[in-house]
This record gives structure tokens, C-alpha cells and sequence, in this order.
């Protein structure tokens, strides 16, 4: 599939990588790119050939929202009918594979729901985040009213929506909503390491790993506490366990094969 507002790439060692390619427009999410991130991210979940995905913007912006030029002419007829703005966004909680945001700039509105989605944010120094709605007559619609408060707590959570005001790095740091902070010219080198890393451990330990850590969001913990026993124990019918342990026992570097 030829894509218009993203570009996909293969990096070394296992890592897709999808930037999201509207600059003009500050990554501004319009149906079409959320229709092309979900094919990308399909694609790259399918492939034997990558173990971790990075989602980016541009320096200025990871993505300043959804859409505002489109959003504005649609009825309630036409959004609820052909699921306008809202269509895709759950795609990415499909995505079996590590995701990770790298965040420069805006993260505003659907642009911080989507890195939200992702399974961390690194963000680099001069990155923003917020959820604006408020100022156009709505809220947010991708989750952000449900994952922020999760992230930050309630009162940041209502703070930021209530108010519309913008985070910086250093605060969302501090608050839990991204893992670290980097140098913006060393986003995508250190972004790139963590995925690599990532890639080169066992893929069926690492799904089950953000299985096991998504699960900690549903339900209770002792179900949840459960349900990680269940994934621990039957990755002992793995060859990755056999080899990862043997590896260790032999003061040797593991090379897993992903079965
Ligand atoms: C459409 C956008 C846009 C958006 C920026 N642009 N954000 N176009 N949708 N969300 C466009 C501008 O119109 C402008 O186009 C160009 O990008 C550069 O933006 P400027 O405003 O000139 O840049 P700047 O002064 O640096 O301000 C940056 C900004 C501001 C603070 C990020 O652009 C801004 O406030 N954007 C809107 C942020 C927002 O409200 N996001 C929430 C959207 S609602 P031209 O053609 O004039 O150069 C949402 C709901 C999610 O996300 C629901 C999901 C299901």
C-alpha cells in the first residue's frame, strides 16, 4: 500500500518505524492517516521480520490532534454513520508488538490520545502535552478522558482537560505519562536502542510481557495477578525460556529464536 501522510521504514535489527508525515498541518490526524497508521501497523505486527514498532512526528510536532478542518464540517449523522474521526484508533490497541512513542513538540489532543495508546512515550526535551478540546466545544474522543487520569491521577487528569493547558516534558515526566525524557536530538538514537533492545529478546516473552502489563488496567488485581501466573508459567514451553536460561547459567549471550 502506497501512503500519503505517514512513511514506514525498516530499521537494522528488527524495528519498524511509522512517521507521521503531514508537517504543514502539525501531523494533524485526518481520517486518511489514521486509515494508513492502521494498515501500517498491521503490517508491521504481521511481519516476521519485526519485533518493535516506534511511531513518530517531526521535531515541531508528534501530532497537534485530530483534524480540526476536517472535523469541522461533519454532522453528528456523518461522524456516528461512517465512524469519522474515531475509525482506527482502536487498531492500535490490536497491535500484538511492542509500540513506542517517540514524542517531539505537540502531543495535543488526539496527538496525545494516540501516544497514550502506545505502550510508553519517550519524549524529548521539548515536548508538549495536552488535551484542548475544551477550547473547540468538545472533549477528547480517543480515550483521553480514561487513559490520562490512569497516567496522571485525577486532578492533573482534570486539570488538563478542564483547562486545556499544555504539560511540559519535565511535568509529564514527573506525573508517570512518559518513561523518560531525552534530548530532542537524540530522540530517535535512544528511541531506537530501547526498541532494539527490545527486538532482541524473545518475541512470544515480550508479547506476553505487555499482555501481562496491559491486563494491570482491566479488571482486578488478583485477577490480573492471575493472569500473569497463567503467561509465566507457560512460557516454560518455550524454547526462548530454555535458551535465555541456559544462556545465564553458561555465562553466555542468549540468541532467541522467537519459538
Ligand atoms: C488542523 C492544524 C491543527 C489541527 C495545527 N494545524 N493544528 N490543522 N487540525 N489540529 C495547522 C494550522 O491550521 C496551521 O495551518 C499549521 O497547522 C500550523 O499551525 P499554527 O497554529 O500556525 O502553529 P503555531 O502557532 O506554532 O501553533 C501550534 C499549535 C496550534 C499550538 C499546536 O496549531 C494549535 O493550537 N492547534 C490545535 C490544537 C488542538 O486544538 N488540538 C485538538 C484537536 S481536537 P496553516 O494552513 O494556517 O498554516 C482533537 C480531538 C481528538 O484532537 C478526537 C480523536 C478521536
Amino acid at each position: 500500500m502506497a501512503y500519503e501522510c505517514i512513511l514506514t521504514r525498516v530499521e537494522a535489527e528488527r524495528v519498524g518505524v511509522i512517521q507521521l508525515n503531514r508537517p504543514k498541518a502539525l501531523n494533524a490526524l485526518n481520517d486518511q492517516l489514521m486509515d494508513e497508521l492502521g494498515a501500517a501497523l498491521k503490517a508491521f505486527d504481521a511481519d516476521e521480520a519485526i519485533g518493535c514498532i516506534v511511531l513518530t512526528g517531526s521535531e515541531k510536532a508528534f501530532a497537534a490532534g485530530a483534524d480540526i478542518t476536517m472535523m469541522a464540517k461533519y454532522s453528528f449523522a456523518d461522524a456516528y454513520k461512517g465512524d469519522y474521526i474515531t475509525r482506527n484508533w482502536e487498531t492500535i490497541r490490536s497491535i500484538r508488538k511492542p509500540v513506542i512513542a517517540a514524542v517531539s513538540g505537540y502531543a495535543l489532543g488526539g496527538g496525545c490520545e494516540l501516544a497514550m495508546m502506545c505502550d510508553f512515550i519517550i519524549a524529548a526535551d521539548n515536548a508538549r502535552f495536552g488535551q484542548p478540546e475544551i477550547k473547540l466545544g468538545v472533549i477528547p474522543g480517543a480515550g483521553g478522558t480514561q487513559r490520562l487520569p490512569r497516567a496522571v491521577g485525577k486532578s492533573k487528569a482534570m486539570d488538563m482537560a478542564l483547562t486545556a493547558r499544555m504539560m511540559d516534558a519535565q511535568e509529564a515526566e514527573r506525573a508517570g505519562l512518559v518513561s523518560r525524557i531525552v534530548a530532542l536530538d537524540k530522540l530517535m538514537e535512544e528511541t531506537l536502542a530501547a526498541a532494539i533492545t527490545i527486538s532482541g529478546f524473545s518475541q512470544i516473552a515480550v508479547m506476553a510481557a505487555k499482555e501481562s502489563v496491559n491486563r494491570a488496567f482491566e479488571g482486578t488485581l488478583s485477577d490480573g495477578v492471575m493472569f500473569e501466573r497463567r503467561l509465566f508459567h507457560s512460557l516454560f514451553a518455550t524454547q526462548d525460556q530454555k535458551e535465555g536460561m541456559d544462556a545465564f547459567v553458561n555465562k553466555r549471550q542468549a540468541k532467541f529464536t522467537h519459538q
